[in-house]
């Protein structure tokens, strides 16, 4: 079952109807202002930070679900019928619908009784605000006179505030109407010096700005007092809700269109130039005019629409494939990338799924998001990578989360996840590969945002490698703290009383329970990290971090190998987690994955052993699930894993985020039809056909897919904001594809079906634009054997950094195993 389809040319999924299973979002805004829109033009807004910066209100876990937005309404001034041209909030059923999610914007049009609206929302390069570009057309044959209404809901700056504290908040709203422009400055008197305005390019002949005034006493939004009637209440909040919402008649001739602009901004004045007149309490203007001005002018518009299209396309240019397989094409060409805009830009903070008010930016999650965003804005990852490094603690540990506002770890949640310092290691390393900008080491970098503690990035790396060295338990394996990746194996939290966080309650000191997940992910960072010292010459350091490494695998190979697979962890009890002798949970993924991906047991049959066992025991048609048998009741000792009916979330769901390093694994061993085979599963344009199903977007990846104990097998939840973006991503391009950044260069080495004759990648990479093409004509799964760069053979299978240069550099790469 299907409910549009991708245009794959204009990089567009077209949704054909409006209710789709799930509201299918999209994301404006990529760089500070951002904001979520549903296919029905709902959703929100924020600068920034979604939770204390949030311009518009949104209610969460709504019926139906996706309620609220950025709504306009239409209404014929004859019969005094209306509706809703994005179907909500009226739900009038429309003669068309269609709804263009593209990158950066999305378009929704419809056609009710000849009369056909367009409405393009995007939010231009450099700027704080959104635009709503509003085409009407008269399909009639005689004229028509319309009224279009606005309607957004303000939300009060701190959102979380705004949901609960109502004996101040109906109190302190206040707004002001100018010319066209509904300003909201609510708190401007005091301590802010923010506010938010909605223009319009019409002539107004009304406005509200009082929700409950607009919407008349027990109604809602999809029958509005003003609407009805056909004509605003020019109502002015003082207290109670603000809202925005401007009036315009519209005179239709047969076939004519006009066009109305409505912007939505957001504005910061200088600390003291807050009035005008100074001694007022009247918003100065002078600096948000010319911004309004610039943008309800239509060539304005139009222009910034362009530079945002030419952006996009400057971006998706640094890597572009054609292979034979439709599905990776469009996920790797534009789709995935733009899934790692937006989880590099807000991380798990704002979705459908994410409130916006529980969590800012996570460091493990930051760190992981790079991997599949590092190529595209360098300056941005670097700023993130110095960023996360600030919050890190002087032990080398790190605070869970920071604010994005602040950029300050956020004490609520603390540190004490053992696996985070090493994500550092990790995104440091996928910086450095696709830069070679090796001044960033030397940054001086602060602990915990503390001036004068400042410290080479790079001393930031060997304390994150160090902070596991110095927290090893009774098997030698790293302890796990409050959890590793998995939040929710919570093996020092034995909590029993609802309500407590899992995350954050640990009623035991950790001293026992281990983590071989975070022993393998120590391997890995290690030898990355060896190698980063080598380049800069600090020898000493390189061969202890390899020598640790080693030694790790060493303890691996002895305590976290179970005979088939490898253990995932130790328990508080020091009793095996996932491992034969479990009743249920007898074997996890990540484990698997990660200890393979730092290369253990590569050489000893480990690896293809443990790989078979998640074959046989892990994968389902729909994904590879997070471990088996799952867990029928609460264990204490476990904590939020258990928590979950089976087949959900960490308790055997299939976790996008994870398969991927099952992925990598497979590639590692040179079983590409295996590694492709399950990346299509998992694959959301592939999954396009079951929407019924799958239910979610089916061009972004969700963090999860219900699993096969799960009554709803195949469902998929949480889409967006997940570690599966960067993670498939990073896989498809660079481990199957095989097209992979290095520190001296851009290696081939494809791992692909068997069945692909080749495929053809181009690649931008520091300065130079390779267009490769893979030959494979005695359809192997890997094996470079031959390199041609411009006709040249090289030795090896690594594309040296060579000076910038005009021209593509050609390459030709053949497979024959
Ligand atoms: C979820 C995890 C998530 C954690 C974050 C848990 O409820 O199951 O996926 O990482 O919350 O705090
Ligand atoms: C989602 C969290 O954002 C991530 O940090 C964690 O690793 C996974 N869930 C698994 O629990």
């Amino acid at each position: 079952m299907r409910f549009g389809h991708f245009d794959d040319n204009q990089r567009e999924y077209v949704i054909t109807q409006p209710n789709t299973p799930l509201p299918w979002i999209n994301y404006l805004g990529c760089e500070a202002y951002f904001g979520i829109i549903s296919n029905t033009a709902g959703g929100y807004s924020f600068y920034r930070d979604a939770r204390l910066r949030r311009l518009t209100r949104y209610r969460y876990n709504n019926a139906p679900f996706d309620f609220g937005g950025r709504y306009l309404y239409l209404r014929d001034n004859d019969t005094g019928e209306f509706w809703s041209p994005s179907w909500q909030p009226t739900r009038t059923r429309l003669d068309k619908y269609e709804c263009r999610h593209g990158l950066g914007y999305t378009i929704i049009g419809s056609s009710y009784r000849k009369i056909e609206a367009q409405t393009c929302y995007f939010v231009p390069l450099g700027e704080t605000l959104e635009i709503w570009k509003f085409q009407v057309t008269n399909r009639r044959k005689r004229p028509v006179k319309l009224s279009v209404f606005s309607s957004i809901e303000f939300c009060l700056w701190d959102a979380q505030d705004d949901a609960a504290n109502f004996q101040r908040n109906f109190s302190t709203g206040q707004v002001e109407i100018v010319d066209e422009v509904i300003y909201h400055k609510t708190e401007y008197r005091e301590r802010r010096n923010h506010f938010a305005w909605f223009a319009c390019s019409g002539k107004l002949a009304g406005f509200d700005t009082q929700r409950d005034t607009f919407l008349g006493a027990y109604r809602g939004w999809d029958n509005p007092a003003a609407v009805e009637r056909g004509k605003s209440f020019n109502s002015i909040a003082h207290g109670w809700v603000p809202h925005g919402s401007h009036h315009v008649k519209v005179n239709l001739k047969p076939g004519e269109t006009k066009e109305i602009i409505f912007i939505l901004g957001y504005h910061e004045n200088p600390v003291d130039q807050k009035f005008d007149p100074p001694a007022s309490q009247t918003i100065n203007k002078k600096t948000v005019k010319p911004v309004i001005a610039k943008y309800l002018d239509r060539k304005n518009v139009d222009a910034a629409f362009k530079s945002l299209r030419r952006y996009w396309d400057g971006l998706l240019g640094i890597y572009q494939v054609q292979s034979p397989d439709i599905h990776a094409n469009r996920m790797v060409n534009i789709w995935n990338a733009c899934q790692c805009m937006a989880t590099f830009n807000v991380s798990r903070s704002a979705s459908f799924y994410e409130s916006g008010i529980g969590r800012g930016l996570g460091f493990r999650d930051s760190n992981q998001d790079l991997l599949g965003f590092v190529h595209m804005v360098p300056a941005r990852a670097r700023e993130r990578i110095l960023d996360l490094s600030a919050t890190q603690l002087e032990s080398g540990g790190a605070f869970h989360q920071y604010q994005p506002l602040t950029k300050r770890g956020n004490n609520d949640i603390g540190g004490g996840f053992n696996d985070d310092p090493h994500w550092l290691i990790l995104g440091v390393a996928a910086y450095l590969k696709e830069t070679g900008d090796w001044s960033i080491l030397d940054e001086p970098v602060p602990f915990e945002n503390a001036p004068g503690s400042e410290q080479p990035l790079y001393e930031h790396l060997r304390r994150s490698f160090n902070y596991t060295l110095e927290r090893l338990g009774p098997h030698g394996l790293p302890l796990i703290g409050r959890a590793d990746w998995n939040d929710c194996l919570n093996l020092n939290c034995f909590s029993d009383t609802p309500g407590q966080s899992f995350q954050t309650t640990t009623n035991k000191d950790g001293k026992v329970a281990e983590s071989v997940f975070i022993a393998g992910l120590f391997v890995l960072a290690g030898k990355e990290l060896a190698a980063i010292a080598k380049k800069r010459g600090q020898s000493e350091d390189a061969e202890r971090c390899l020598a640790e490494a080693v030694k790790m695998e060493k303890v691996i190979c002895q305590h976290g190998w179970d005979g088939e697979w490898f253990v995932r962890a130790y328990d508080d009890f020091g009793k095996p987690v996932g491992s034969k002798v479990c009743d249920e949970g007898k074997i996890f993924i990540e484990s698997q994955g990660m200890c393979v991906m730092a290369g253990i047991g590569l050489n000893d049959g480990k690896a293809r052993l443990a790989l078979e066992s998640v074959n046989q025991r892990l994968a389902t048609k729909h994904g590879i699930v997070l471990q088996q048998p799952a867990f029928s009741k609460y264990y204490l000792h476990l904590g939020e894993i258990s928590s979950y009916p089976p087949g959900y979330k960490e308790n055997a769901g299939i976790f996008c985020h994870n398969n991927p390093w099952i992925i990598i694994a497979e590639t590692m061993i040179g079983n590409g039809n295996r590694a492709f085979d399950y990346y299509t599963r998992i694959n959301p344009s592939a999954r396009e056909n079951i929407g019924g199903i799958h239910r979610c977007e089916p061009y972004v990846f969700a963090q999860m897919i219900a699993g096969k104990d799960a009554p709803t097998h195949g469902e998929a939840k949480n889409s967006w904001l997940t570690g599966a973006a960067a993670w498939t991503y990073f896989t498809i391009t660079q481990r199957i594809l095989g097209i992979r950044t290095e520190f001296d260069g851009l290696r081939v080495d494809p791992v692909i079906p068997a069945r692909w004759k080749g495929f053809t990648v181009t690649r931008r990479f520091r300065g130079n634009t390779y267009v490769i093409a893979v030959k494979n004509p005695k359809r192997k799964q890997r094996g470079v054997t031959k390199l041609l760069v411009d006709g040249k053979a090289i030795a090896g299978n690594v594309l040296p950094v060579c000076p910038p240069r005009s021209g593509p550099i050609r390459v030709e790469a053949v497979l024959e195993g």
